[in-house]
């Protein structure tokens, strides 16, 4: 069974919510999930052993959170090279977080990604459950 590791930035819990869609998604694809805060990852070694990496940041100042800036040093150590990636974020109206990780994980670490980072302003609104689920299968449908 492929394993994937969300990681995810929130403030008020809205990029944790879309985190947990997108786990939904790749557990209905009969993958296994292991999902995390950002604060709860001090090594890159805790990166080591799956086939599938999703990371997220809400949008704040036209920036990601600090803590998944720091994060995205340590995981240039972890050699994802070739591993399937995707991101995501929840905005309010420019959402620059999830486009920036998205390409840090293509360009920096030279990763596998899906076609687009996954933006979305409230994983409630807008069929935004599906979206983010559908998101978890499209992730899912490369590692078969
Ligand atoms: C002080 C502040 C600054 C923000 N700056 C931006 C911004 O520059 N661009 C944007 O798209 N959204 C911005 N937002 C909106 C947040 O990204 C949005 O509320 C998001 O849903 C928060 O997600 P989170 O709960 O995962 O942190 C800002 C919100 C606050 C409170």
């Amino acid at each position: 069974m492929p394993q994937a590791l969300i990681v995810y930035s929130t403030r008020t819990g809205e990029t944790r919510n879309i985190a947990e869609l997108i786990a939904e998604g790749l557990r209905f694809s009969a993958v296994e999930v292991t999902l995390k805060d950002v604060t709860e990852i001090k090594r890159e070694t805790e990166l080591a052993g799956f086939d599938i990496y999703v990371f997220g940041s809400s949008t704040y100042h036209g920036e990601m959170m600090d803590r998944m800036k720091t994060f995205l040093f340590l995981a240039e150590r972890a050699e994802l090279k070739g591993k399937i990636g995707g991101a995501f974020g929840s905005f309010g109206w420019s959402g620059e977080a999830a486009e920036r990780i998205f390409n840090t994980m293509k360009n920096i670490y030279g990763m596998d990604m899906v076609s687009s980072p996954l933006m979305l302003k409230f994983s409630s609104i807008d069929g935004g459950i599906k979206v983010a689920q559908a998101y978890g299968k499209e992730l899912a449908g490369k590692a078969v």
